[in-house]
C-alpha cells in the first residue's frame, strides 16, 4: 500500500485529505520539489532544499525544512523504494488553509506539507539510442520561472502539445529564445561547445543542469551559458533535455526536422555515459576514490 506524508503523519495515500480551502488547491499557492534517489541514496538533497527554501522565501510562506530530509528517507523506507535503482520524492508546501481571498491570510495559518515517492523507470538503452523528438511551443509562464511554483498550467499545456505530437520533450520559446523544456532543461552542441541558458529568472536553475554542467567541464568540453536564438537550433549538431524525471535525454528532431545527422550524437552519449558513472559516486554508493569502472 501506498504510503504518503501529509502535515506530519504518514497515511495511505487513500487516507489522505486536503481542504478544499488549501490555497495550492484554490490558487496554486506553493512551492514543489522532486528528489531522486538512487538504490535509496539521494542525490543532491541540499540543493533540492536550498531550491525549495529560496521559493518558500520568494512566496513568504514560513516552513522550516529541517524535516525534508526525514521525510524523504522514510517515505522511501515506507514504500519499499530503498532498493530500488532509481525513485522520486516529491515534497509540496501550500500556504495552507483560509478562506479564499487573493492577499495571505490575516490570521497565520500552518502551510499545507504533501509528499510522495514513486519508482523511476529509466529507459532501456536501446530505446535512448534512438533519441526522442520535441517540438517548440511558446513559453507562457510568468516572469519568474525560477521558482519552482505549483502554478504549471503554462507547463502542463506545452507538454500536452507534445504529446499530441507524439514527441517527448517541449522546448520553449520566448521572445525569439529557446529557453528550457516544460520540465527539465535543454542544452545545445554547437561545434566543441556544450551550451545551455543562463541561470536566469527565465528558467528553473534544474540541479540535473547543475549537475551537467560541471560533468561536461570535468570531461573537457567547453561549456557556455549564453541564450540560445530560436534560428540557431536548426544549427546544433545535438540537442538533450535534463532533468530529475528526464536524467539526460537525447532529441534527434525537433518540430520534425533532424538535429545534426538525426541520431544520437557522441557528446550527449559520452555525458550520459559520464551521469551513469558519476551519479553512483554522487550518492556515494561507489568511494569517491574507486577507479573508474
Ligand atoms: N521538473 N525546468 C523545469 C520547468 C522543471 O519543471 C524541471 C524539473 C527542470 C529540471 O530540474 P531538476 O534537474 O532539478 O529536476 C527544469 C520536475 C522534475 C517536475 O516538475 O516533475
Amino acid at each position: 500500500m501506498n504510503q504518503v506524508y501529509l502535515n506530519g503523519e504518514y497515511l495511505p495515500r487513500e487516507e489522505a485529505r486536503i481542504s478544499v480551502e488549501d490555497r495550492g488547491f484554490l490558487l496554486s499557492d506553493g512551492v514543489y520539489e522532486v528528489t531522486p534517489a538512487y538504490s535509496g541514496r539521494f542525490f543532491r538533497i541540499p540543493h533540492h532544499q536550498c531550491r525549495l527554501a529560496g521559493g518558500l522565501e520568494a512566496l513568504r510562506i514560513a516552513h522550516p525544512l529541517d524535516q525534508m530530509e526525514e521525510v524523504h528517507r522514510q517515505l522511501l523506507r515506507r514504500n519499499g523504494l530503498e532498493d530500488e535503482e532509481v525513485a522520486t520524492v516529491y515534497y509540496q508546501v501550500t500556504r495552507g488553509v483560509a478562506p479564499r481571498s487573493h492577499h495571505f491570510p490575516l490570521d497565520p495559518v500552518a502551510p499545507t506539507i504533501y509528499a510522495t515517492a514513486s519508482a523511476f523507470k529509466r529507459p532501456a538503452r536501446s530505446r535512448w539510442e534512438e533519441g526522442y523528438g520535441a517540438i517548440t511551443v511558446p513559453d507562457r509562464r510568468w516572469s519568474r520561472a525560477d521558482l519552482k511554483t505549483i502554478s504549471l498550467l503554462p507547463n502542463v499545456l506545452a507538454q500536452q502539445a507534445a504529446a499530441e505530437a507524439g514527441v517527448k520533450d517541449a522546448l520553449m520559446v520566448r521572445e525569439g529564445v529557446a529557453l528550457e523544456g516544460a520540465h527539465n532543461n535543454v542544452f545545445f552542441v554547437f561545434g566543441e561547445q556544450v551550451v545551455t541558458h543562463p541561470a536566469t529568472q527565465r528558467i528553473l536553475h534544474g540541479i540535473t543542469r547543475g549537475y551537467v554542467l560541471e560533468l561536461a567541464g570535468k570531461e573537457g568540453f567547453q561549456v557556455v551559458e549564453r541564450p540560445v536564438q530560436i534560428e540557431e537550433v536548426a544549427e546544433a549538431s545535438e540537442i538533450f533535455f535534463t532533468g530529475t524525471t528526464t536524467e539526460i535525454r537525447p532529441t534527434v528532431q525537433v518540430d520534425g526536422r533532424p538535429v545534426g545527422h538525426g541520431v544520437v550524437g557522441p557528446v550527449t552519449r559520452h555525458l550520459y555515459d559520464a551521469f551513469l558513472a558519476g551519479v553512483p559516486r554522487e550518492v556515494g554508493l561507489i568511494p569517491a576514490g574507486a577507479p573508474q569502472g
